[in-house]
């Protein structure tokens, strides 16, 4: 039942979707990239990305060969030798897995389904998904059998948005099938324009190797979290001691604290794993607590922010101004980022709020819009304290430091800088 892969369908085309769509594209395939959400689609069109990864000319340089198609229309399915699904697998309210938008996706691609084809999962998720998820409804929905009328696996995706120094096909790609004609079928799918393709057994361990990559980050760097907590109390640089620690040259690895860990993957997909578990009776305590200590970070750096303040007689309802309020440098996203709940606690407890942030012109914090105000020497002074939230590379350091009555920076982007009293870092006491 094996064809040639020409033909791709990208369902989703977000962080991961759209990059993963391109490279498809730049590699000599035809792909259509498939969303729910006809603004992108319309945007995607007309030649303009809207991530900072993907720049204007290459997402023109692709439409312009005729072989990239965004569109809305699940019918395209049908066209495609390999279906690759990339859409968002986020926390339910009680921080369970939701895997309704996966199940719709999964519906609409089984009503196309045709014999022959490929159907590979990117979305991170729990062990288990593909084989318990997946199979059953594409199954049931085309009448079709895993296996012996289509080939079905798992291949995590492992991008990192803002990452400079690895290109999407840098990364190995990890390739998991149903059954050994799945994993071959998948391997040559990937081996297209991947640099190097890894095969495990099985989709339940493609799978947990993605939860295990972001637990192993979550966990280090709530731990640094930590270290940089009782470092604040005993007037220890945490940051000195971390580079004076990753001198060793075997058995360190070197996290760094910050403000909370953000974005749709880090504090998500360990979640995913710990209910997995659940199921089978047992847990990561570690997780948990990790988790603890990731949720507790806005409000630590409030009440450090507020000690500060009072030291220094500010008045009772200051204002602080967050420089940046994206999870992390150089990119737009805000899902999940600390720096909404940090903003929210702020304004409960009576402060004005501002931000800045030159990739993100508004947020909404508990139905409140906040629009990115023009960062200049005027906002800086009017400010009672200026929390760097965010390292972008652009951040306009000098500035800050010049104008801001007091800083509070939770990257250790001033650490070069000399005696400056009104300047604090977090993790480094004072
Ligand atoms: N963002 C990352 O850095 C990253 C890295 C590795 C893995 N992942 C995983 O990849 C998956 C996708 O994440 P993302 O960051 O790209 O999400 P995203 O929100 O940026 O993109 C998902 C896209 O899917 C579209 N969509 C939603 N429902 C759809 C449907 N039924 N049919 C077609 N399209 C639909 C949305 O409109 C959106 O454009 C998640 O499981 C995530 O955990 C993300």
């Amino acid at each position: 039942m094996d064809r040639p892969f020409q033909k791709i369908a990208v369902i989703g085309q977000g962080y991961v979707g759209l990059p993963l769509a391109l490279l498809f594209v730049n590699k000599g395939h035809t792909v259509y990239g498939v969303d729910v959400d006809p603004k992108k689609i319309e945007g995607l069109r007309q030649g303009v990305s809207y991530l900072p990864d993907v720049q204007d000319e290459e997402l023109r340089w692709s439409l312009a060969t005729e072989r990239y198609h965004p569109t809305d229309r699940y019918e395209k399915v049908a066209e495609a030798d390999a279906i690759i699904i990339c859409v968002p697998t986020p926390l339910n309210a009680s921080h369970s897995p939701d895997l309704t938008i996966l199940e719709k996706a999964v519906v609409e691609i089984g009503k196309f389904l045709q014999k022959g084809q490929m159907v590979i999962l990117e979305s991170s998720t729990y062990p288990g998904t593909t084989r318990e998820v997946l199979q059953p409804l594409l199954e049931k929905e085309s009448g079709l059998t895993a296996g012996i009328d289509f080939h079905i696996g798992y291949s995590p995706e492992r991008i990192d948005p803002g990452n400079k120094d690895y290109k999407v096909e840098q990364i190995p790609k990890i390739v998991s099938g149903l059954t050994a004609t799945c994993v071959e079928s998948a391997q040559a799918l990937y081996s297209s324009v991947f640099d190097k393709v890894v095969r495990v057994s099985s989709p339940d361990v493609a799978e947990l190797t993605k939860l295990l990559e972001n637990s192993h980050r979550l966990i280090n760097i709530s731990f640094m979290n930590e270290i940089a907590a009782i470092c604040d109390k005993m007037n220890i640089d945490v940051w000195e001691v971390i580079e004076a620690a990753q001198t060793k040259p075997f058995g360190f690895t070197a996290y760094y604290p910050g403000p909370g860990i953000g974005g749709h993957c880090i504090p998500v997909d360990p979640l995913y794993l710990q209910w997995k578990a659940q199921k089978f009776g047992t847990e990561s305590k570690f997780i948990q607590l990790s988790d603890e200590i990731n949720r507790s970070i806005p409000s630590y750096i409030m009440n450090r922010v507020k000690a500060i303040l009072a030291k220094q007689s500010a008045p009772e309802h200051a204002s602080i101004l967050l420089y940046g309020v994206a999870y992390k440098k150089d990119i737009n996203d805000v899902r999940e980022s600390p720096a909404l709940d940090l903003i929210h606690l702020l304004a409960e407890a009576e402060f004005s709020v501002s931000y800045h942030d030159p990739f993100i012109p508004e947020i909404q914090v508990n139905g409140q819009r906040y629009t990115s105000v023009e960062i200049d020497e005027d906002t800086l002074r009017s400010a009672d304290c200026v929390i760097i939230f965010t390292d972008h590379s652009v951040i306009p350091l000098d500035q800050i430091i010049a104008h801001a009555p007091l800083v509070f920076d939770t990257r250790n982007a001033t650490a070069g800088v000399q005696d400056k009293h009104h300047v604090y870092r977090m993790g480094a006491g004072k």
